[in-house]
């Protein structure tokens, strides 16, 4: 891992192999961790780059509010800190996806291409923004466990549990580590996030979208209409997979990946 000092805070990024840059975007609340099975496959053939984002992992903790756009902020200052010049392939999971539609609309010049894993283009509701708000508040008074609690039986596909108990112990794990400002900054920054939909015509890189096939998150329709709006876009869906499809089924997600990449 290196640290890299942008937008007056630490952000902690692993940075792998070489070839053309490949950024992954990690899920809420998580981190980097929960893409090791790309990074120990992609690292062979790509410079992988793969952040804690703001608030999260070893990285520093905003204040009050972590946004999208901020987040997006931090990733084009990752990219510079990290000499990384050329336009990058930047792939996000749900949060992660929101940041790179965000990514999308302020920095198109440094995009290559595109995936959206497990993401959705709306906003909340206002009743889902309030439930966020409220949680924000018994997370700094309670610890990360509201979330677990919360988060964990929406994750997975139906036999995660049984075949893969170790995924689900590494997300708990992963959430139960969190730090109670971040998780709370970041789930401020998600009610506010704006609607995404109108500029998904607007983005003019190859894109892929890729859904776990039981995601109760963000359901297969739903991804597939994100992949209708995108000009050219490519649609998967990862068999037995929930919201958590490259934890999951990673020789699955990989290949689908690696075969788009080309
Ligand atoms: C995630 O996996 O990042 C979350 O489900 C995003 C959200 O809470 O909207």
């Amino acid at each position: 891992m290196v640290t890299v000092e942008v937008n007056g805070i630490s952000l902690h990024v692993l940075s792998e192999g070489q070839g053309s840059p490949l950024v992954f975007l990690h899920g809420f609340p998580l981190t980097h961790a929960m893409w090791d099975a790309q990074r120990r496959e992609f690292r062979e053939t790509h410079h992988v780059l793969i952040p804690d984002l703001r608030g999260f992992g070893r990285s520093s903790r905003p204040e009050q509010i972590a946004r999208m756009e901020e987040f997006a902020d931090d990733v084009h200052a990752m990219l510079a800190a990290c000499d990384v010049n050329e336009p990058v392939t930047l792939c996000g999971l749900s949060m992660g996806g929101y940041i790179a539609m965000a990514f999308a609309r302020k920095y198109p010049e440094q995009l290559a291409r595109l995936v959206l894993c497990d993401t959705r283009s709306q906003p909340d509701t206002p009743e889902a923004a309030d439930n966020r708000r409220q949680l924000a508040e018994k997370v700094l008074k309670d610890g990360p466990r509201i979330v677990a609690d919360s988060m964990l039986p929406k994750l997975f596909g139906p036999r995660t549990n049984e075949d893969h108990p170790e995924v689900v112990d590494a997300v708990r794990n992963l959430i139960l580590a969190g730090s109670p400002r971040g998780i709370a900054a970041a789930q401020r920054g998600m009610a506010e996030r704006p609607d995404s939909t109108p500029s998904l015509k607007d983005i003019a890189v190859p894109t892929l979208v890729i859904v776990g096939e039981y995601d109760l998150i963000s359901p297969p329709d739903e991804m597939r209409a994100i992949a209708d709006a995108i000009p050219g876009a490519r649609f998967e869906v990862i068999q037995g997979a929930g919201h958590m499809s490259p934890m999951e089924r990673p020789e699955a997600f990989n290949a689908v990946l690696r075969a788009w990449l080309g």
